[in-house]
């Protein structure tokens, strides 16, 4: 039977209360002896256990117990596979009930602003559709074992300069279009036990802080039942960040906040009810673990270390192939670069893991007794000068080879939480070693190990790039069986590749003020901007290729209409054109055709994976609502798209669009008009309700325009366009329209607006 959680806490006296809102420790709340409540654990993830038995900390510094390291986020949200996903949070949800972990801290969904974010490998993606599916799947795995997650970090938090200090400022709907939907789908999808909120300001507030984000936002709008905690040491007025329903301060050390409460309490400035509801919302979750605990739960890490495999090796995306991938087994081959040996599988941090076992490329390939000369040509930990005895090793063994394989990619000490990069570059060294292979080796191949977008000068020299990420620690087994071809590159990019870093929208505005944070950009990040710009960039968004070819087409939609209540299918016929067995990721993108400004090309809204065999054809389908198609007005504080037309782009990547539709959008939201002189003709005419009342009035007022006639000086298109800006006191001026035509004019107006 569940705990009686009210029951407990009207028993709580105000001090047990207050201070069951604070840490115990590192990874502990705190337990209510007297009356039974028990201490919880968490810990760090979310791509495996960091359970630190001994010392805690929150950098990844001290040891953990051995675990199992899944592919990061940067790797799994490349595979577009929420199903996927789902089952590694099973996995993850498992190894909690086995350790007695009652919540795992992630999923980490912020939103890839800049790929110079130290902590990208942590997060999914640039664009928040894909990135709120994936969190809510895992969320939904994990859960599914009677263990919680905690989303972080809400929000706004999407570089690490001055992260725990820094003001993010940006218009309310950049961050409810952008930074909030992976919270946002996940909440409404997945309910996480539990929330982090970050440690930054949000337009001057702490989140920790922030009613408008924790109550408002966070639970009304979105309906959270979870609790919230800080990010590690995130708090910042505690008994203010009670009132804005931030639940539990972490990682302990509360004893001067808890007495803060209860000196709040008692004189009056806080209300006790809103402890209680703290309290309330802590033992809920406290106790939906306890209630529903799991004994015997065994943490098997060899097979848990398999799954760790087959999740890597679908997370793996091809971003250049001349057709020497797959290998040939019985051709000459070469490894070069150390991370063939020892791979980069994880970043620093709060989320490293201390791996149970790490395959590498090489002893993948020993095991299967392939014939491979390896040459380490480059450090894998180390950004140092190019070692010359170690190139003139690299190339006589590339001159005598039929393929080269050269696994790169960026050392811990370039990419972790705590900073950012300062560049896009790969180290230097690796950047020569990979062209002057490329020189004498038409076949070479290269494999990258990083968590976030790299400079590739070399891209067009060479015949093939393998892009691994972070894959976890049966990364060099998954690439075994890609290069081979054992398996089939199924992945697509989660973020755009640009040619260079300066490309990135926010580019002007990251780390340049310890500060302020000015999000700029707006909506346009990721391939929003470079869509819109024309931008060539190095690779797309949502790019990634195959062992066999796709071909998409007979796109259908269950209605061409749609309305704010309605829902359609959109279904695409897949087929493999090829002659091997492969995944293909269908992406659904939505456009606004009725001219309404400030808006994105496109917008990523529905996306499936598929398996389909040689000369076989299935079918996708894809589920679109009046949302997708909708921008944030914040006039009306609500989503609002204007009845109309929308495009419907369906493709295999963000810039190879194969197929396209049109649908037509009603709704019965008005975007409200004010009501006074200053409404401009175009305004009134665009508007169906004041169209009809503003044509009449238009064609009269011409009659006695002082432009006369349209003439050569004055042409049709000229007429029509200083009518459109005009507004109506200007006609006024202009002889056009008298006091008393304009005071019925704006009352006619304001009786179909409602205003009057
Ligand atoms: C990180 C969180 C992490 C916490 C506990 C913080 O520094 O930002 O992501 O969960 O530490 O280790």
């Amino acid at each position: 039977m569940a705990t009686d959680v009210k029951k407990l806490v009207s028993e709580m006296t105000l001090e047990e209360k207050a201070s069951l809102c604070g840490g115990d420790d590192f990874w502990h709340t705190k337990a209510v002896e007297r009356l039974g409540i028990p201490r919880f654990m968490m810990s760090d993830g979310p791509h495996g256990l960091r359970k630190q038995d001994e010392e805690g900390d929150h950098l990844g510094v001290n040891d953990s117990i051995v675990a199992v390291c899944f592919p990061a986020a940067c790797a799994t949200a490349s595979s577009f596979d929420t199903e996927m996903i789902g089952k590694m949070g099973e996995a993850i949800g498992d190894e909690c009930q086995a350790e007695k972990l009652s919540i795992v801290l992630g999923p980490a969904v912020n939103i890839k602003r800049s790929p110079l974010c130290g902590r990208n490998f942590e997060y999914f993606s640039e664009d928040p559709y894909l990135a709120g599916k994936m969190a809510a799947s895992y969320i939904n795995g994990v859960q599914s074992k009677n263990v919680g997650t905690s989303i972080k970090h809400f929000a706004l938090n999407n570089q690490e300069y001055f992260r725990m200090s820094n003001n993010s400022v940006a218009s309310e709907r950049t961050i409810r279009e952008i930074y909030f939907p992976a919270f946002e789908t996940a909440v409404k999808e997945s309910q996480p036990w539990t929330v982090m909120c970050s440690y930054n300001k949000i337009n001057g507030t702490y989140a920790s802080d922030n009613e408008w984000l924790l109550e408002k936002v966070l639970r009304e709008d979105w309906g959270y039942e979870g609790f919230v905690m800080t990010d590690w040491g995130a708090v910042d007025d505690r008994v203010q960040g009670i009132r804005a329903g931030l639940e539990l301060e972490m990682p302990g050390n509360t004893e001067v906040n808890d007495k803060k409460i209860v000196e709040a309490v008692k004189d009056g400035s806080l209300d006790e009810k809103l402890v209680d509801r703290a309290c309330e919302r802590i033992l809920r979750v406290v106790y939906k673990y306890y209630d529903n605990k799991k004994d015997n739960v065994v943490f098997d890490r060899d097979a848990d270390h398999e799954k760790a495999v087959a999740i890597a090796a679908e997370c793996g995306v091809l971003l250049e192939n001349n057709g020497v991938l797959p290998l040939d087994a019985s051709k000459k081959i070469v490894y070069i670069g150390e991370y063939a040996e020892a791979p980069r599988y994880q970043g620093g941090g709060s989320s490293h893991i201390n791996a149970s076992k790490v395959t590498s490329a090489l002893d993948s390939a020993k095991a299967k007794g392939r014939s491979v000369e390896y040459v380490k040509g480059f450090p894998a930990q180390k950004d140092e000068p190019l070692d010359k005895a170690e190139l003139d090793k690299a190339l006589k063994a590339a001159k005598d080879a039929d393929v080269v394989v050269i696994f790169a990619g960026l050392p811990d000490v370039i990419e972790s939480e705590g900073y950012d990069r300062a560049n896009m570059n790969m180290p230097e060294a690796q950047n020569e070693l990979i062209k002057a292979v490329a020189e004498v080796n038409e076949n070479t191949v290269v494999v990258l190990h990083n968590g976030s977008p790299v400079e590739t000068p070399w891209a067009d020299d060479v015949a093939a790039i393998l892009e691994m990420y972070l894959g976890g620690q049966g990364v060099g087994e998954a690439t075994d069986q890609l290069l081979y071809g054992e398996k089939n590159p199924s992945g697509h990019l989660a973020e755009t590749f640009p040619m260079r870093v300066q490309d990135n929208p926010s580019y002007l505005n990251f780390n340049t003020d310890p500060e302020i944070c000015n999000y700029a950009e707006g909506v346009y990040v990721g391939y929003r901007y470079y869509d819109k710009k024309m931008m060539p960039v190095r690779w797309a968004f949502g790019h990634g290729l195959s062992y066999t070819t796709f071909e998409l087409s007979n796109i259908r939609v269950s209605s061409d209409k749609l309305t704010d209540d309605t829902t359609i299918k959109v279904c695409v016929d897949v087929k493999n054109t090829g002659k091997v067995t492969g995944k293909e990721v269908v992406q659904l993108y939505v456009g606004d055709l009725n001219g309404t400004p400030d808006r994105p090309v496109k917008e990523l809204k529905g996306f499936a994976k598929v398996e389909v065999a040689p000369g076989e054809t299935k079918t996708v389908e894809m589920e679109l609502d009046a949302r997708a198609l909708s921008y944030y007005e914040e006039s009306m504080q609500d989503w609002f798209a204007p009845s109309g037309k929308y495009e419907l782009l369906v493709g295999n990547a963000s810039d190879n669009i194969t197929l396209r539709t049109e649908i037509n959008f009603e709704t019965k939201k008005v975007k409200p008009m004010r009501c006074d002189s200053s409404l401009t003709v175009g305004e009134l005419m665009a508007n169906p309700v004041t169209q009809p009342i503003v044509a009449e009035m238009i064609e009269k007022a011409q009659e006695d325009s002082p432009f006369g006639d349209a003439n050569e000086a004055v042409g049709d298109e000229m007429m029509q366009a200083m009518m459109r800006f005009m507004p109506l006191k200007s006609l006024m001026s202009f002889g056009m329209m008298n006091e008393e035509q304009m005071q019925q004019l704006l009352s006619a107006i304001g009786a179909v607006l409602g205003k009057n």
